[in-house]
């Protein structure tokens, strides 16, 4: 371990005792010590005890300001008073019915009125949305197959876990990649027919194609892959995607679960113009509540009500999860919600360009909508593989250094990426801004002593 990671890490380790054993405590109860494997890292995770607005504070009562926001899912911030007063006031009246209220009308109201979609259905997370659409996709076609992207995400559902984060002794040509499947337990049937492409190359897409003819249902795409840091489209890729799905009779699902409320107010398919088949929504939409939802063209989705595909579930529009979700949609995903997320994020983005070009370092700040990253490699990453290039342990030094300096700049993993809420402040951003100022000579240095170093590290 280079000098600079190791005095970031003994820092992190004198400052949050209490994280170190609460972990302890967990360790025997969960596997990890922890609820879903994302959450755990070494030495030990940063354990909350509170979360307000902008702010989180950990067991040790450090302050520190969050850009984490739960993987992305809190746009609105910790506790926006509109979403506590929407959902306090709904406590009263009823948590959870099994039966249709006309406030799920109003949310899918307002989804349709963003989205290039005509019906949406709920769930409760990004996996259960990916999930149900692929099934409605498949139903629609009768047909099976499904394309995705290797590096995308797309939760843990077995057709999905597939050329997540391959290593690279399996990642076969980039033009054919693979099929690597991510998880034991998932049976050969459920991921056999998931074949894999590599994003911003459409020839590879073509390819498969091609070469199953009259076979595939849809192709699932993160529009901007955010489990590789930010990955942008290239002009043409996803209008070239759009057209080979009309080509081929397969329909384009947008994976709209980090994008959809964080790139603007109509998501991916506004930012980009483009009009996808279905979409999948869920983090920030919910404003801290576990809402997803899925929707598409009006024949697409009549699926369901065909009786062809089967949809239900009994958490499905939860009442509080609903008076969440309007909340959010009309009071915090307003225009002047992203303009002021939009031009936090523009500070953010070049404050930290700045401070990278000031210090010698090599590598770049990118931002889309709410979200950010500083990626430590030499040109913009436009794949999984070049992804995997980045020097990990560099990136370490500056997650745990920007810890320390009492900012969390993004989730623990580099895969991640910073949320900017409509809560964090001008004050807040500065402070990001002279926390990595401050850290950035060391990583420079580092940086030099080491070359650039290339772990291929996924998780
Ligand atoms: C693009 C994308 N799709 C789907 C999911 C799965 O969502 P969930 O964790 O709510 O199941 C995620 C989660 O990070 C995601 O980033």
């Amino acid at each position: 371990m280079h000098e600079g990671l190791r005095n970031e890490l003994d820092l992190f380790e004198r400052r949050t005792p209490g994280s170190k054993a609460a972990l302890a405590k967990a360790w025997p109860y969960m596997p990890l010590g922890v609820a879903s494997n994302f959450r755990s890292y070494e030495p030990y995770p940063v354990f909350i005890k509170r979360a307000h607005g902008s702010r989180v504070w950990d067991v040790d009562g450090n302050e520190i300001i969050d850009f984490n926001l739960c993987f992305g899912a809190i746009m609105a911030g910790h506790c926006h008073p509109a979403v506590v007063k929407a959902v306090q006031d709904r406590l009263e009246n009823g948590t959870m019915l099994g039966m249709p209220f006309e406030l799920e009308r109003e949310l899918a109201e307002e989804i349709i009125a963003r989205f290039p979609v005509e019906q949406v259905r709920f769930s409760n997370s990004g996996t259960e949305a990916t999930m149900h659409a692929i099934r409605v996709a498949r139903g629609f076609t009768d047909r099976e197959k499904l394309i995705k992207f290797e590096g995308c995400y797309h939760g843990v559902h077995g057709a999905v876990m597939v050329s997540v984060k391959p290593d690279p002794e399996k990642w076969g040509e980039i033009e054919a990649p693979n099929r690597v499947v991510a998880s034991a337990g998932i049976p050969k049937g459920e991921t056999d027919a998931t074949l894999v492409a590599t994003f911003n190359d459409l020839a590879s897409v073509e390819r498969q194609f091609e070469e199953n003819l009259g076979e595939v249902a849809a192709v699932i795409v993160e529009p901007v892959p955010m489990n590789i840091g930010i990955v942008m489209p290239e002009p043409g890729f996803l209008e070239g995607l759009r057209a080979l799905c009309t080509k081929h009779g397969a329909l384009l699902i947008f994976d709209e679960v980090k994008t959809g409320a964080k790139l603007g107010r109509g998501g991916a398919c506004e930012y980009f113009n483009i009009k996808p088949d279905m979409i999948c929504l869920a983090k920030s939409i919910g404003g801290g509540f576990p809402l997803a939802a899925f929707g598409g063209r009006r024949d697409v989705m009549d699926v369901i009500a065909q009786g062809k595909v089967f949809h239900a579930g009994t958490y499905n529009t939860n009442c509080t999860v609903i008076a969440a979700g309007l909340a959010v949609f009309r009071q915090v995903l307003t225009p002047e919600g992203y303009a002021h997320i939009n031009s936090m994020n523009t500070k953010l983005v070049n404050g930290c360009n700045r401070i990278i070009a000031a210090s010698g370092l090599t590598a770049y700040s990118i931002g889309a909508g709410a979200n950010g990253a500083v990626l430590f490699y030499k040109e913009q990453i436009r794949n999984h593989r070049e992804w995997r290039m980045v020097d990990v342990d560099l990136w370490k030094q500056y997650w745990f250094g920007m810890v320390n300096r009492g900012v969390m700049p993004q989730p623990f993993w580099w895969d991640e990426q910073w949320t900017i809420s409509v809560q964090h402040s001008e004050a807040d951003i500065d402070m990001h801004l002279a926390a990595f100022a401050d850290l950035a000579p060391a990583l420079a240095k580092a940086q030099q002593e080491r070359g650039m170093t290339v772990s291929y590290a996924a998780h």
